[in-house]
């Protein structure tokens, strides 16, 4: 066993994920408010207008209410370490969503239990589910009107396609909310309302207490007794391993903003989670607990402090303890360096740190030599963990300044943008510099590459739509680069290449893919990323 067991041991990461709206942020608050990383509520986000959240750095995200990038916070509970991982609520931030996923060793989901699975989020769920990683639900703001609580367990099942087992089950909604019962212990739990501060009280009380209708009223007594006895027939049975396998979610009810059932959320989270999991690195596994140092890069974001133009990379400390005096081995950059300023995030601040362990997230000055997926190793070891996907574009737009006298600002800032994984940039083969084609997962990146050009690099954007949805690596059967005279192309077909000068064809539609691989059979189309 390592040396550092007992700091690897108590230590749990978890994403952080929800429609805009849902309350991701409040519960969040509530967390830290139980672990004494905050002192009062409101300290991670402000009010509307003021928009505070530690999480949401950009500007659009203040001015749209989105969190466009991810953070990252850390606080102790009872003994425990834990890492949080915020994730942006967009769909079209999907990607982002899922590289902070490879970082976190299980999801919290948090549901609006008036609107249950939004369309909206749909595929960020479902890049949750990809993953095989645990996923905790808490199915938010029962203090307010709800859907009927089967029919969004119901709901969850399906969209997620993995089973669910609610650990409580509300008792009333709205104006009625009188609590949650607690499935296992058998037990209700009474709460009344605080306004949302530290010590909700709660009182247990069984289900067969003769007292019960006095303190929750007949009607919702024998709803409650009814419901329970159908749940305990119809929905799926605890089971931790389907849990930690991501085959079965444990589903809480509660309200964030009154503070009923977190707590309840957070120890049953805590429980039913494990110490950092190991991650591969080809056909190694590497372990938490192995002594050597280890980390990958999943996250890079630039300026998030404009006064300083600074570039933060965010990694995942996979094994081993990280110690600020010692030198780590870059293995992409071939080097041996000293990670320079780490720091950690605790709510509104950013501490400088000395050491972290094996589960953390530490965020270092980048000189811009690291890249997404990046390892980072002692000194002396050499293995590189499984790269982090990337999603294939779907949408693009041809983009240049529209002041041709900024073009180098133009090109430093897309590239910027590029190597946080944000967008994917191309050029073709006859057009200068000036001109790039940009490709997103989600059009809303659109608008954060226009705003970050502008408010980081003074440079307004001219943008034409596309009209490409596929994007395919072409290579020669003699593999000397090809030239689009050279070939058949249709009308909706444009060869492209990428800033290493490797060639690329975009494709209008699928058919066009096919119809160009067939008329062209020297040349070998692979898929780019992961996608359609
Ligand atoms: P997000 O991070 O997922 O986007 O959601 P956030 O926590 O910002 O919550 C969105 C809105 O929902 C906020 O109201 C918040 O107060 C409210 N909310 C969160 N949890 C609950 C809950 O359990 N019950 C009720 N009734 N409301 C909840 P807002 O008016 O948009 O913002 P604010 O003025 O409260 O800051």
């Amino acid at each position: 066993m390592s040396k550092y067991e007992n700091e690897i041991t108590r230590r749990r990461t978890f994403a952080i994920i929800s429609h805009p709206d849902a309350g991701k942020t409040t519960l969040t608050e509530k967390f830290l408010l139980y672990g004494g990383a905050i002192a009062q509520a409101g300290q991670v986000k402000g009010k509307k207008n003021t928009r505070a959240a530690t999480s949401d750095w950009m500007e659009i995200e203040k001015q749209r209410g989105i969190s466009v990038t991810s953070s990252v916070m850390q606080f102790q509970y009872e003994g425990y370490c834990v890492n949080i991982l915020d994730t942006p609520g967009h769909q079209d931030f999907s990607e982002d969503t899922y590289r902070t996923l490879m970082a976190a060793d299980s999801a919290v989901m948090v549901i609006d239990a008036a609107k249950g699975v939004e369309a909206q989020t749909r595929k960020l769920f479902k890049v949750c589910a990809m993953r095989d990683i645990p996923i905790f639900t808490f199915i938010n703001k029962l203090d307010r009107e709800a859907r009927d609580p089967f029919e969004l367990c119901e709901e969850l099942e399906k969209e997620l396609g993995i089973e669910t087992c609610p650990m409580n089950w509300p008792i009333g909604c709205g104006k009625e909310f009188q609590g949650v019962y607690d499935r296992e212990n058998k037990q209700i739990i009474h709460f009344t309302s605080n306004g949302g501060s530290r010590a909700a009280t709660a009182t247990a009380v069984s289900l067969g207490d003769p007292g019960l209708d006095g303190l929750i009223g007949e009607k919702l007594h024998r709803q409650l007794t009814d419901d329970v006895e159908l749940l305990d027939g119809a929905a799926a049975e605890f089971d931790l391993e389907k849990v930690r396998h991501g085959k079965l979610s444990p589903v809480f009810f509660g309200s964030a903003l009154t503070n009923f059932g977190v707590e309840p959320f957070l120890e049953g989270f805590l429980r039913m989670t494990t110490p950092p999991l190991a991650r591969m690195a080809g056909e190694t596994v590497v372990d938490s607990y192995d002594d050597d140092f280890s980390a990958f890069v999943f996250k890079i974001q630039a300026n998030m402090n404009k006064a300083h133009r600074d570039r933060i990379a965010f990694m995942r400390v996979v094994s081993g303890r990280f110690d600020a005096d010692k030198e780590v081995y870059h293995v992409q950059g071939g080097k041996k360096l000293r990670l320079s300023r780490p720091q950690q995030l605790m709510a509104a601040e950013r501490e400088i740190i000395e050491e972290a362990y094996a589960g953390d997230i530490i965020g270092v000055f980048d000189p811009g030599i690291f890249s997404i997926g990046d390892t980072l190793c002692a000194p002396g070891k050499k293995f590189q963990f499984d790269p982090i996907p990337t999603f294939a574009p779907e949408h693009f737009r041809r983009v240049r300044p529209l002041d041709t006298m900024k073009r180098k600002q133009f090109l430093k800032g897309a590239e910027q943008i590029a190597q946080e994984g944000a967008i994917q940039i191309f050029k073709t083969p006859y057009t200068g510099m000036e001109e790039l084609i940009v490709g997103v997962v989600g059009t809303l990146q659109f608008d954060v590459l226009e705003y970050r050009l502008k408010n980081e690099y003074g440079v307004d954007l001219y943008m034409e739509g596309l009209p490409y949805e596929y994007l395919r690596w072409v290579e020669t059967a003699d593999g000397e680069p090809c030239k689009e005279e050279d070939l058949i192309l249709g009308t909706d077909t444009k060869l492209v290449e990428d800033f290493k000068g490797r060639q690329l064809l975009l494709f209008g539609s699928k058919w066009a893919v096919n119809w160009t691989g067939e008329r062209n059979p020297n040349l070998t189309l692979s898929q780019f990323g992961q996608g359609d």
